[in-house]
């Protein structure tokens, strides 16, 4: 007997039939899920009555009014593309050519040689988490090397759930040290030297989330022989370029880096928060192959999988973002626009640094302007943060993590107290 019918036994058997009363449901035996992290951080947010609370959970853009922006070049494309009156039939199992293919020329540059010789497979995709899904139900079911996937530690919380739905064991490398607040560039290369022969390794190409922690140049530049040396197999996430310094070749430069390389690999693009088109859901999925022969291979395999997960990807954010990169008026406005959504933060990072310095801080703040994007992981305790939330009205999740894009000129002073009472 289920706990269901047991449990509807004791409060009403004197009230209903028998044989209503033992009948189990299908679900009886699913267990209450927990919720998402940070959906509860807003949740908790929306209810603090408090005219001075502050919200660091979400990671989308807020304006210096904390509002959401729409970025002027696509209010502009959405105008031209609405005024074309085109019809709304499916796009192809793989989207919209015009879209695609500029997408991967964003991230690989003009001058790529492996574009120019064909070697992608790139397919429009439900923005960055469905491009991650795309690829881990391919490598699912085609990796012939050692069937693991490790990720930084600590990474995006939905890299483990979209990997594990697939059926891809996910392992952690060492990636961030507590104590300086900075890159573990020491642990990185001595986890990835131990790392077996032909696993993948998972990425972040620009803008680590959560952390903001970038290797630089040169040290991608390490890491991309270590990996080819050690035969592993990158898959790399770009979910913010241009977002992290505001130039959007620059950001590219880890992606560059391993095609100069001359690795294959997986990438993931998002354009959610360097076009703004969140709800858009645009996004592209590549696999780098070796030549033109398997890249035909690969793609008629992509396009079958595609098929089984959602048929075909939505058409109005791919075409707003198409319409933006391939006409050169609307991409200098965009590329404007993004800078202006870096800088923003850039700008807010070094106000919250110079305000705890002007409090009297004695703690060393530097990371909060060394780290880069929308997230800065300030070394918070969580006994620290459950004090800014309760005490100060300021919420973020447990692990430290403040999405930047809640911080504005307006609130960064009464941010720099909070944090300055809760560490003193
Ligand atoms: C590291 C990382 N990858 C991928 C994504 C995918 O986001 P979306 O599916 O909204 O493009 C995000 C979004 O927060 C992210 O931070």
């Amino acid at each position: 007997m289920s706990q269901i019918c047991k449990r509807g036994l004791l409060i009403s058997n004197r009230l209903a039939p028998a044989a209503l009363r033992c009948k189990s449901t299908w679900f009886s035996e699913v267990q209450m899920g927990p919720p998402d992290a940070i959906l509860g951080v807003t949740e908790a947010f929306k209810k603090d009555t408090n005219p001075k609370k502050i919200n660091l959970g979400a990671g989308a853009y807020r304006d210096d009014n904390t509002q959401p922006f729409v970025l002027p070049s696509v209010r502009e494309a959405e105008k031209r593309v609405v005024s074309r009156s085109l019809d709304k039939e499916y796009a192809t199992i793989i989207g919209i050519p015009e879209f695609y293919n500029k997408a991967i020329e964003l991230a690989l540059g003009k001058g790529s040689k492996r574009l120019a010789a064909k070697h992608n497979v790139t397919a429009q995709s439900i923005s960055g988490t469905g491009a991650l899904r795309i690829g881990a139900a391919f490598l699912a079911k085609f990796w012939q090397g050692n069937r693991e996937i490790y990720i930084p530690s600590p990474s995006w919380g939905n890299h483990v759930a979209i990997f594990e739905h697939a059926g891809l064991p996910v392992n952690r490398y060492r990636y961030y040290d507590k104590d300086t607040c900075a890159l573990d560039f020491g642990g990185l290369i001595e986890d990835l030297k131990k790392i077996p022969e032909k696993s993948i390794v998972l990425l972040h190409a620009c803008a680590h989330n959560p952390t903001g922690v970038d290797p630089t140049l040169e040290q991608w530049r390490e890491i991309s022989a270590l990996v080819k040396k050690r035969n592993l197999y990158p898959f790399i996430d770009m979910a913010y370029q241009g977002f992290a310094t505001g130039d959007i070749d620059r950001d590219a430069q880890a992606v560059r880096t391993f095609e100069a390389d001359g690795h294959d690999f997986c990438l993931a693009q998002s354009f959610a928060k360097n076009m703004g088109l969140y709800g858009e859901r645009a996004g592209a999925f590549t696999v780098l192959c070796s030549d033109e022969e398997e890249a035909a291979r690969v793609m008629s395999q992509v396009k079958i999988l595609i098929r089984g997960l959602y048929s075909n990807p939505p058409v109005h954010g791919a075409r707003i973002a198409a319409e933006i990169l391939n006409n050169e008026d609307l991409r200098a406005q965009w590329l404007k626009d993004v800078k202006l959504m870096a800088d923003r933060i850039i700008d807010v990072r070094t106000k919250l640094k110079d305000n705890l310095i002007k409090l009297g801080s004695s703690q060393n703040w530097d990371h909060i302007v060394n780290q880069i994007g929308m997230f800065c992981f300030t070394g918070l305790k969580p006994e620290q943060v459950q004090k800014l939330i309760k005490d100060h009205s300021v919420y973020l999740t447990n692990d430290g993590r403040v999405s930047m894009a809640g911080v504005t000129s307006k609130n960064v002073e009464y941010l720099a107290e909070s944090i300055h009472k809760v560490t003193k």
